[in-house]
Protein backbone atom coordinates (compact mmCIF):
# COMPACT_ATOMS: atom_id res chain seq x y z
CA UNK A 1 0.00 0.00 0.00
CA UNK A 2 1.45 3.51 -0.44
CA UNK A 3 1.56 5.95 1.89
CA UNK A 4 -0.09 9.23 0.27
CA UNK A 5 1.40 12.27 2.08
CA UNK A 6 -0.74 15.47 2.21
CA UNK A 7 0.79 18.75 3.19
CA UNK A 8 -0.42 20.94 5.83
CA UNK A 9 -0.93 23.32 3.48
CA UNK A 10 -3.48 21.57 1.60
CA UNK A 11 -4.85 19.78 4.38
CA UNK A 12 -6.11 23.28 5.72
CA UNK A 13 -7.28 24.39 1.99
CA UNK A 14 -9.22 21.27 1.62
CA UNK A 15 -11.10 21.79 5.34
CA UNK A 16 -12.07 25.56 4.08
CA UNK A 17 -13.77 24.54 1.17
CA UNK A 18 -15.39 21.48 2.93
CA UNK A 19 -16.25 24.24 5.96
CA UNK A 20 -17.32 26.38 3.16
CA UNK A 21 -19.58 23.74 1.43
CA UNK A 22 -21.23 22.94 4.74
CA UNK A 23 -21.71 26.59 5.28
CA UNK A 24 -23.72 26.97 1.89
CA UNK A 25 -25.49 24.01 2.78
CA UNK A 26 -27.05 25.31 6.30
CA UNK A 27 -27.54 29.04 5.07
CA UNK A 28 -29.86 28.35 3.01
CA UNK A 29 -31.89 26.30 5.20
CA UNK A 30 -32.12 28.69 7.43
CA UNK A 31 -32.72 31.18 4.94
CA UNK A 32 -35.91 28.78 3.81
CA UNK A 33 -36.98 28.14 6.96
CA UNK A 34 -36.85 32.09 7.99
CA UNK A 35 -38.85 32.63 4.69
CA UNK A 36 -41.76 30.11 5.23
CA UNK A 37 -45.04 31.47 6.31
CA UNK A 38 -45.12 31.77 10.67
CA UNK A 39 -48.29 29.76 10.59
CA UNK A 40 -47.69 27.41 7.94
CA UNK A 41 -47.79 24.69 11.20
CA UNK A 42 -51.11 25.98 12.48
CA UNK A 43 -52.44 25.98 8.50
CA UNK A 44 -51.31 22.10 8.08
CA UNK A 45 -52.53 21.28 12.20
CA UNK A 46 -54.32 18.42 12.69
CA UNK A 47 -54.76 19.71 16.55
CA UNK A 48 -58.70 20.34 17.98
CA UNK A 49 -59.12 22.87 20.25
CA UNK A 50 -60.20 22.75 23.47
CA UNK A 51 -64.30 23.71 23.81
CA UNK A 52 -64.89 26.56 26.44
CA UNK A 53 -67.56 25.36 29.09
CA UNK A 54 -69.27 27.32 31.88
CA UNK A 55 -68.38 26.26 35.46
CA UNK A 56 -69.97 28.71 37.36
CA UNK A 57 -70.56 32.51 38.54
CA UNK A 58 -67.83 32.53 41.32
CA UNK A 59 -69.61 34.69 44.01
CA UNK A 60 -71.90 31.55 44.40
CA UNK A 61 -69.23 29.05 44.78
CA UNK A 62 -69.01 27.82 47.96
CA UNK A 63 -65.46 27.89 49.84
CA UNK A 64 -63.53 25.19 50.14
CA UNK A 65 -65.93 23.09 48.87
CA UNK A 66 -65.00 20.54 45.22
CA UNK A 67 -67.76 21.12 42.40
CA UNK A 68 -68.15 18.73 40.13
CA UNK A 69 -67.96 19.19 36.70
CA UNK A 70 -67.79 17.84 33.31
CA UNK A 71 -64.72 18.47 31.06
CA UNK A 72 -63.49 18.15 28.24
CA UNK A 73 -66.86 15.78 27.58
CA UNK A 74 -69.29 13.93 29.52
CA UNK A 75 -67.08 11.20 30.36
CA UNK A 76 -64.32 13.63 32.30
CA UNK A 77 -64.93 14.44 36.36
CA UNK A 78 -63.47 17.46 36.67
CA UNK A 79 -63.43 19.35 40.36
CA UNK A 80 -63.24 22.72 40.92
CA UNK A 81 -62.62 24.65 44.36
CA UNK A 82 -62.71 28.07 45.10
CA UNK A 83 -59.89 27.70 47.97
CA UNK A 84 -60.93 31.32 49.93
CA UNK A 85 -57.27 32.30 49.40
CA UNK A 86 -55.05 33.58 46.76
CA UNK A 87 -53.63 29.84 44.96
CA UNK A 88 -50.83 29.77 41.84
CA UNK A 89 -52.85 29.55 38.68
CA UNK A 90 -56.40 30.56 40.52
CA UNK A 91 -58.87 32.98 39.15
CA UNK A 92 -61.61 34.74 39.89
CA UNK A 93 -62.27 37.92 41.67
CA UNK A 94 -59.54 37.27 44.66
CA UNK A 95 -57.30 34.59 42.55
CA UNK A 96 -58.83 31.30 44.33
CA UNK A 97 -60.70 29.35 42.16
CA UNK A 98 -58.69 26.34 40.69
CA UNK A 99 -60.31 22.84 39.08
CA UNK A 100 -58.44 19.87 37.87
CA UNK A 101 -59.29 16.30 36.66
CA UNK A 102 -60.87 14.58 39.20
CA UNK A 103 -59.64 10.76 38.14
CA UNK A 104 -56.25 10.33 39.82
CA UNK A 105 -52.92 9.69 37.69
CA UNK A 106 -52.33 6.14 39.32
CA UNK A 107 -55.02 4.06 37.84
CA UNK A 108 -57.88 6.60 36.92
CA UNK A 109 -59.91 6.12 40.60
CA UNK A 110 -62.24 8.94 41.16
CA UNK A 111 -60.82 11.37 44.06
CA UNK A 112 -62.66 12.51 47.00
CA UNK A 113 -61.93 16.20 48.55
CA UNK A 114 -60.70 16.08 52.16
CA UNK A 115 -62.00 19.87 53.71
CA UNK A 116 -60.11 19.30 56.39
CA UNK A 117 -56.53 18.68 54.79
CA UNK A 118 -57.43 21.37 52.21
CA UNK A 119 -56.43 17.76 49.41
CA UNK A 120 -57.62 15.43 47.05
CA UNK A 121 -57.37 12.30 47.83
CA UNK A 122 -57.52 8.82 46.35
CA UNK A 123 -59.04 5.99 48.22
CA UNK A 124 -58.04 2.75 45.92
CA UNK A 125 -54.10 3.40 46.65
CA UNK A 126 -53.73 6.37 48.96
CA UNK A 127 -52.48 9.26 46.84
CA UNK A 128 -52.82 13.04 47.97
CA UNK A 129 -52.72 15.82 45.77
CA UNK A 130 -52.32 19.75 46.62
CA UNK A 131 -54.83 21.71 44.81
CA UNK A 132 -53.28 24.76 46.23
CA UNK A 133 -49.95 23.63 44.60
CA UNK A 134 -51.01 23.41 40.89
CA UNK A 135 -52.59 19.45 41.45
CA UNK A 136 -49.03 18.04 43.48
CA UNK A 137 -49.13 14.46 44.14
CA UNK A 138 -48.07 14.92 47.93
CA UNK A 139 -48.15 11.09 48.44
CA UNK A 140 -48.84 7.30 47.67
CA UNK A 141 -48.79 5.37 44.19
CA UNK A 142 -49.04 8.01 41.46
CA UNK A 143 -46.04 9.68 40.40
CA UNK A 144 -47.74 12.82 38.27
CA UNK A 145 -49.66 15.92 39.80
CA UNK A 146 -53.23 16.15 38.37
CA UNK A 147 -53.95 17.68 35.10
CA UNK A 148 -55.42 20.77 35.83
CA UNK A 149 -58.45 22.35 33.70
CA UNK A 150 -57.77 25.63 32.34
CA UNK A 151 -60.05 27.94 33.24
CA UNK A 152 -60.94 31.67 32.69
CA UNK A 153 -63.00 34.44 34.64
CA UNK A 154 -65.28 37.09 32.63
CA UNK A 155 -65.71 39.77 35.31
CA UNK A 156 -68.79 41.15 33.56
CA UNK A 157 -70.81 38.22 34.01
CA UNK A 158 -68.98 36.94 37.03
CA UNK A 159 -68.43 33.80 35.43
CA UNK A 160 -65.88 30.81 35.37
CA UNK A 161 -64.99 28.90 32.26
CA UNK A 162 -63.37 26.05 31.55
CA UNK A 163 -61.28 26.29 28.78
CA UNK A 164 -58.75 23.26 28.26
CA UNK A 165 -56.60 21.10 30.26
CA UNK A 166 -53.04 21.28 31.36
CA UNK A 167 -51.80 17.89 31.31
CA UNK A 168 -53.16 14.59 29.84
CA UNK A 169 -55.74 12.93 31.65
CA UNK A 170 -55.73 9.53 33.05
CA UNK A 171 -56.48 6.67 30.24
CA UNK A 172 -56.26 8.67 27.86
CA UNK A 173 -53.91 9.43 24.16
CA UNK A 174 -55.39 12.88 23.68
CA UNK A 175 -57.38 14.54 26.26
CA UNK A 176 -60.15 15.74 23.13
CA UNK A 177 -60.53 13.29 20.35
S1 LIG B 1 -55.77 4.78 41.60
FE1 LIG B 1 -55.33 6.39 42.94
S2 LIG B 1 -53.63 5.73 44.06
FE2 LIG B 1 -54.06 4.10 42.74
Amino acid sequence: MEDVKVGRRFFLKSGGAAAAVAGSVVIPIQNAHAAAPGNAAVAGSTALSYPKAAVGKAAGMPVNEAVAFNYPDDQSLCYAIKMGNPVPGGVGPNGDIVAYSGMCTHMGCPLQYDQGSRTFKCGCHFSIFDPEQHGQMVCGQATENLPGIKLSYDAATDTVQAVGVDGLMYGRQSNIL
